[in-house]
């Protein structure tokens, strides 16, 4: 068995088949995913906020997810697995982010990359397509830009916003990207900018028409704590499982229960 491709992904559109992608942060995890057929894994730089404990995506390093990155694919046999650019590393322009993104597929092994932006990051898709690296793009809302927004907010509403939006998408399609994510954005707008793309579109929070859906797998697992966006569905309780386990453990422990004769070698 081989790994899905980006002509996989491609050709799935053709046949009106929609497909799931989840992110993954280490090699455990991403091999439940990838024995689960999950065909497209994200080593998403949402591991700011759920596996590094920063605040958000933006203080995330190439390195770190360059480290996650290759330990995600180790884990996988099957999934193609796309590597998230950070903030910093492709802004500059074409030269840095082939620079970043040669790294991720290096020394990580990822099959492709992501990058936040359509029009505006044009040039460094281009850059990459040409050099033989596959790129999904990332419009709407762009985590990368919370301190411009000031938080989280839907995009795309209203004519200019929506207008802009599909001009984004255009734009991340006319540069190469095989894929375009669509974060946050209203389902009738996320609808038809996927009837007029011929590359898949993935959608967060966009509504049932895209072609692919992504969660970040702390959410959809219900390990994430506290308030989790109205757009997720929680797919299991793990935070409960595994805050359980931990407690009774504890208890064992302290009990004397842990370890039982039949866990001791003599
Ligand atoms: O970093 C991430 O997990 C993402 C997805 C939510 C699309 O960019
Ligand atoms: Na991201």
């Amino acid at each position: 068995s081989r790994r899905i491709t980006v002509r996989d992904i491609a050709a799935a559109k053709g046949r009106g088949e929609k497909w799931p992608m989840l992110t993954a942060y280490d090699a455990m995890t991403a091999s439940v995913f990838d024995e689960a057929g999950i065909p497209v894994l994200l080593v998403g730089d949402s591991m700011g906020n759920c596996h590094l404990g920063y605040e958000s995506t933006v203080p995330v390093t190439l390195d770190e997810i360059t480290v996650l990155a290759s330990a995600v694919v180790r884990g996988t046999k099957r999934a193609l697995v796309v590597g998230d650019l950070p903030f910093g590393s492709y802004q500059e322009g074409p030269v840095q982010a082939l620079r970043s993104a040669t790294r991720l597929v290096k020394e990580a092994g990822v099959q492709a990359v992501k990058l936040e932006g359509g029009e505006r990051s044009a040039h460094q898709i281009e850059m990459l397509v040409q050099a033989g690296i596959p790129v999904m793009a990332h419009v709407g809302l762009t985590p990368q830009s919370v301190n411009a927004y000031g938080g989280y907010p839907v995009q795309g509403r209203g004519e200019e916003a929506a207008a802009q939006l599909l001009r984004d998408a255009k734009a991340a399609q006319d540069a190469g990207a095989f894929s375009v994510v669509l974060e946050l954005v209203p389902a009738e707008l996320a609808a038809e900018v996927t009837r007029s793309l011929h590359i898949p579109t993935v959608g967060i929070g966009a509504g049932a028409e895209c072609d692919a859906q992504v969660l970040v797998w702390t959410d959809m697992a219900g390990l994430t704590g506290g308030r989790v966006p109205r757009f997720v569905k929680q797919y299991a309780k793990v935070r409960e499982v595994l805050g359980d386990a931990a407690r009774e453990f504890a208890e064992d422990v302290v009990g004397g229960a842990y370890p039982a004769p039949e866990h001791a070698f003599h």
